[in-house]
């Protein structure tokens, strides 16, 4: 469903991805129907990144940004501000998030993570290593963490957690895929919490 360009909504959101963007998807799909909520901007790192296709189906502005632009430029300010950002979410970003944007926007950048943080987060883990290092530990649960971001990789204030049970015959596939149905059940309801 085509919205106007949701210049006069309420809330404008601006999505960082770096991958599929399934998260990306619940988030635009739950807003839809949401006058009041818009997804003004889908950044990502990547110029294959398959989350550009998303964008393109949606009609939502979409920003291919290099190193470059992310860590010694203006440009991302310039573009949020554009757009008049007031929340970014991250859905499987991969980069570090630099200071001038955490600074510009403190407690305004949002980041899922598919594990029960503080437990498996920092460096390194994100994707297939942190359902694979749960299953090699033989944890019988683990979650999302959806917290504020802040200079340091996945220590910001954890807004919201939910757990899962795991048995031992999981797979970290299986895993993988009981984790990302909590965040695509959750995310875009914790993201409308957050508006509020
Ligand atoms: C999710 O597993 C999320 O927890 C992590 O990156 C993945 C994003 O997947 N941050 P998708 O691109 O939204 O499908």
């Amino acid at each position: 469903m085509i919205k106007d360009n949701g210049q006069d909504a309420i809330h404008q959101i601006a999505i960082f991805a770096s991958g599929r963007g399934s998260n990306a998807e619940k988030i635009i799909d739950y807003f839809s129907s949401n006058k009041t909520v818009n997804i003004c901007l889908i950044l990502t790192n990547r110029s294959k990144a398959k989350v550009l296709e998303l964008a393109e189906r949606n009609n939502i502005p979409t920003l291919i940004a290099t190193r470059d632009d992310f860590y010694h430029s203006d440009k991302i300010t310039k573009s949020l501000a554009k757009y008049n950002t007031d929340l970014i979410v991250l859905a499987g970003f991969l980069w570090l998030i630099p200071d001038y944007l955490v600074k510009a926007y403190p407690n305004k950048i949002v980041n899922i993570h598919p594990a029960l943080l503080p437990k498996y987060g920092g460096k390194g883990m994100y994707g297939m290593n942190v359902h694979k290092a749960v299953h090699k530990a033989g944890e019988n649960v683990t979650g999302i963490t959806i917290h504020y971001v802040n200079e340091v990789y996945d220590e910001g204030e954890i807004i919201f957690q939910a757990a899962c049970r795991l048995i031992d015959t999981d797979t970290p596939d299986l895993i993988a895929s009981k984790v990302l149905a909590l965040e695509h059940h959750h995310l875009p309801r914790v993201i409308e919490q957050l508006l509020k």
